[in-house]
């Protein structure tokens, strides 16, 4: 089981790397190790599809993913915003609606931590940086129209 120790100990270099987890003791990242499973996606991959359900947490382990939403019906799904290795999505299912509120998709080939959500619940759940939407923050809108502006240029 040599491998399994070298993936545990990577996957917990992961977990301390990531801003939100940092007030997690290490036993707790150390149980997040345990129960967590890694999947693997490729270019245009959709990785979570909006309005189905769901019941996982996706944290990025290498790769990137593009956030995409349809604000109605016939249109076509806006550009939201990308996420990167250390970042996580994937939270709003677990919370009260069990629907998924955006499409992610893979942007080039993708490794994502996937956590269950009674896992999720026990370990993470209770995090107010997780809860609180952090694309609502005003950080997340300036990154956002710094990235508008980007992609409109
Ligand atoms: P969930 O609804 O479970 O699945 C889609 C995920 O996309 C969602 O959780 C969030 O993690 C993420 N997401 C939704 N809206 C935004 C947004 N405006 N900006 C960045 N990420 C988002």
């Amino acid at each position: 089981m040599r491998s399994g120790l070298i993936k545990q100990s990577q996957y917990m270099e992961l977990l301390r790397s990531v801003p939100s987890f940092q007030s997690l003791p290490e036993d707790v990242l150390s149980k997040v190790a345990d129960v967590l499973e890694e999947t693997h996606y490729r270019e245009s991959d959709y990785i979570i599809r909006q309005g189905a359900t769901g019941d996982t947490f996706f944290i990025i382990s290498q790769g990137q993913v593009k956030v995409t939403q349809q604000k109605s019906p016939n249109e076509e799904p806006e550009f939201l915003t990308t996420l990167t290795r250390g970042e996580w999505f994937g939270e709003q299912a677990l919370k009260g609606e069990d629907v998924r509120t955006a499409n992610v998709t893979a942007v080039g080939r993708v490794t994502c931590l996937v956590i269950d959500r009674e896992s999720f619940v026990h370990l993470i759940g209770g995090l107010d940086n997780v809860n609180s939407q952090p694309f609502e923050s005003s950080e997340n809108t300036a990154r956002l129209e710094a990235q508008s502006v980007l992609f409109s240029s």
